[in-house]
């Protein structure tokens, strides 16, 4: 028997305003039309003034711990993807630590941008399967409406804000996360980035080049999944769900479309969402599960892209 990392609980949080596309229409020279035909956003959450990384994520576990019927005194181990840290140090890890009570094990950001979550997961599970813990909390949080230029019209129309979290245990059997596979290239570092950090003293704005990104993530991610499942000895065949990264509408529709899946198979949630990041992954792993679509013993595949660039997958038997 082989030991896994098993999915035991998934939990999100989303903030309270939501935020129409009509919105943005009063505001930039943009339209409700353009939005959703260009990236498949109909609607995004935004945090409150006020309202932290912090915040959503300790929500979001919270959710999760609940699901998996644990208490924070039964987790080894907390592991944050964000790009978005309220403060440079401590982690957002620690603070979601220290807000939940949770005094034992140890607590640690993954900062991979939208990719986050996968790098996140791929950790947790060598935590797991090495024996350095076995209740692993992985959570992906952002607040990514803080690094917006809001009359940018081609960045700031795209994101929203949002947690999730999953509660990872190890357990011999054939359910748990059977594969992964993590990439990086820093040669295109300049096509996502944010123009601030301890190097300008300021927080900074998003900078996208859109049309590049999306040529690579097209090309790159059906390319990771075909790895993964390659890893796990599976075929597209044995697909239930592929949950994607929720950037673009467009983008996870050809996704699929070269993985030979119908969109039957995909759990999609940009309509609502829009981009929240390294939260987009545990976010639809939530609702997809909520909506009835993700059932225990369901081979899931989980692919994303972002900022980096870095991207990676990985294979879940639900
Ligand atoms: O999660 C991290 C990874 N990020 C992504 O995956 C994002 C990947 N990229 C994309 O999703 C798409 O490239 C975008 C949604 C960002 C843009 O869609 P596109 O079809 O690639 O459009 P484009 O950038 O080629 O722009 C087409 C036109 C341009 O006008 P011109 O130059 O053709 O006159 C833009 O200025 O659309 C214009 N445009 C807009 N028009 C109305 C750009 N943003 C807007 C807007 N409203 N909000």
């Amino acid at each position: 028997m082989t030991l896994r990392a098993v999915v035991k609980g998934v939990g999100h949080y989303l903030p309270e305003r939501v935020v129409p596309n009509s919105e943005f229409e009063a505001r930039i020279d943009t339209s409700d039309e353009w939005i959703r035909s260009r990236t498949g956003i109909e609607r995004r959450h935004i945090v409150a003034e006020g309202q932290t990384t912090t915040d959503i994520a300790a929500r979001a576990a919270r959710a999760a711990l609940a699901d998996a019927g644990l208490t924070v005194a039964d987790i080894d181990a907390l592991i944050v993807a964000t790009s978005t840290p309220d403060l440079t140090f401590p982690s957002v890890a620690s603070m979601v630590q220290g807000e939940l009570g949770m005094e034992q094990g140890f607590a640690f950001d993954v900062q991979a941008v939208c990719a986050g979550f996968i790098f996140a997961l791929t950790n947790a599970d060598g935590l797991i399967r090495s024996g350095q813990a076995n209740r692993v909390l992985v959570i992906g949080a952002e607040t990514f409406s803080r690094l917006m230029d809001w009359e940018d019209r081609t960045t700031s129309v795209l994101f929203g804000d949002g947690a999730g979290a999953l509660v990872l245990e190890g357990a011999e059997g054939e359910r748990g996360i059977l594969a992964s596979d993590l990439h990086s290239d820093g040669r295109f570092r300049d096509l996502l980035y944010v123009d601030g950090g301890t190097s300008t003293g300021t927080t900074g704005h998003l900078k996208m080049q859109g049309r590049e990104i999306f040529r690579h993530a097209v090309e790159k991610l059906a390319a990771t999944a075909h790895t993964s499942l390659e890893k796990a000895g599976l075929s597209a065949d044995d697909v239930d769900w592929i949950v994607p990264h929720q950037a673009n509408l467009r983008i996870i529709s050809a996704t699929a479309q070269r993985m030979g899946l119908p969109m039957e198979k995909v759990v999609v949630t940009v309509q609502d969402h829009g981009n929240t990041s390294a939260a987009s992954i545990p976010l639809a792993l939530s609702v997809g599960k909520e909506r009835g679509q993700i059932k225990q013993g369901d081979v899931v595949v989980t692919e994303a892209i972002g900022g980096g660039l870095a991207w990676g997958s990985a294979v879940i038997r639900w």
